[in-house]
Formats: C-alpha cells, structure tokens, sequence
C-alpha cells in the first residue's frame, strides 16, 4: 500500500473524532504486515487526561483484533506543518516497533520519519529483559 493510501485512510477516519472541547480532530491508521489497515481517530473525555489520541486508538484496535506485526503509521489533522504525534504516542508507536510513520496535513503536506528519527533512545520492552 501507498504512503498516500494509508493517509487517506487516516483521514477519513479523522472525520469520527470526538472532540467536544478541543475541536481538533485526528486521524491515524496503521498498516499490518499482513496487509489489513486500522483506522482511528482521536476519543476526548470531560476528565480532559483520559483522551485517547488517533494514534493509539488505531494501534489498540489493531492489536485488540490479534495484529501486533505494524509496518507503518499515517497521522493527520489540520495543522500548519505535517501532524506530529505525541509524546505518549511516540511511547507507544516505539512498543510496537512501527518502523514508518508518515505525518501529513489537509494541505497535503508529508513528511516519512523513521522510528529511530521520532523517538531517540527509547525504552522498550528489551530494557525490561
Ligand atoms: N491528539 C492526537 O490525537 N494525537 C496527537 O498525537 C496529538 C494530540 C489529540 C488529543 C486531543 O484530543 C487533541 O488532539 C488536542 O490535543
């Protein structure tokens, strides 16, 4: 599959968000090895800290289904540069080794980082071992 494909994949589901007090809303889908494509979108609550970003919606549902093998990740929302995750989801992006990440906006902006260039020096699960 495309970068863009994945992208777009990312931003129909952006269109789902539930985002009653910040009303900025996000879409992210990821890619399995198998083939399949998660969507997600970002899931706000009225206890503000309990959101759940576009990012980590569409990975727990990808791994929630038995997918745990990620190749690749799109996020976007309307920002002015290419949509940048999260510190939390950078975290949890780095969990599952996603190899790709693929930030874009609805200006059609795209910028490919590796893991290793979103988040340097993780910790990961092999830090445990
Ligand atoms: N948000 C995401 O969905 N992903 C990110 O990586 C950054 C932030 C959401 C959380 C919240 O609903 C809104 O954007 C504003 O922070």
């Amino acid at each position: 599959m495309q970068d863009k494909e994945l992208v777009e994949v990312a931003k129909k589901f952006r269109e789902n968000a539930y985002v009653p007090y910040s009303k900025f809303k996000v879409g992210a889908a990821v890619l399995t090895k198998s083939g399949k494509v998660y969507g997600g979108c970002n899931i706000e609550n009225s206890s503000y800290p309990v959101t759940n970003c576009a990012e980590r919606t569409a990975i727990f549902k990808a791994v929630s289904e038995g997918e745990k093998d990620l190749v690749a990740l799109a996020v976007i929302a309307d920002t002015d540069g290419p949509c940048s995750p999260c510190g939390a989801c950078r975290q949890v992006i780095a969990e599952f080794r996603i190899p790709k990440i693929i930030m874009a906006n609805l200006k059609g902006a795209e910028k490919v980082v590796t893991l290793e260039e979103l988040l340097p020096f993780a910790f990961s699960p092999d830090d445990l071992t």
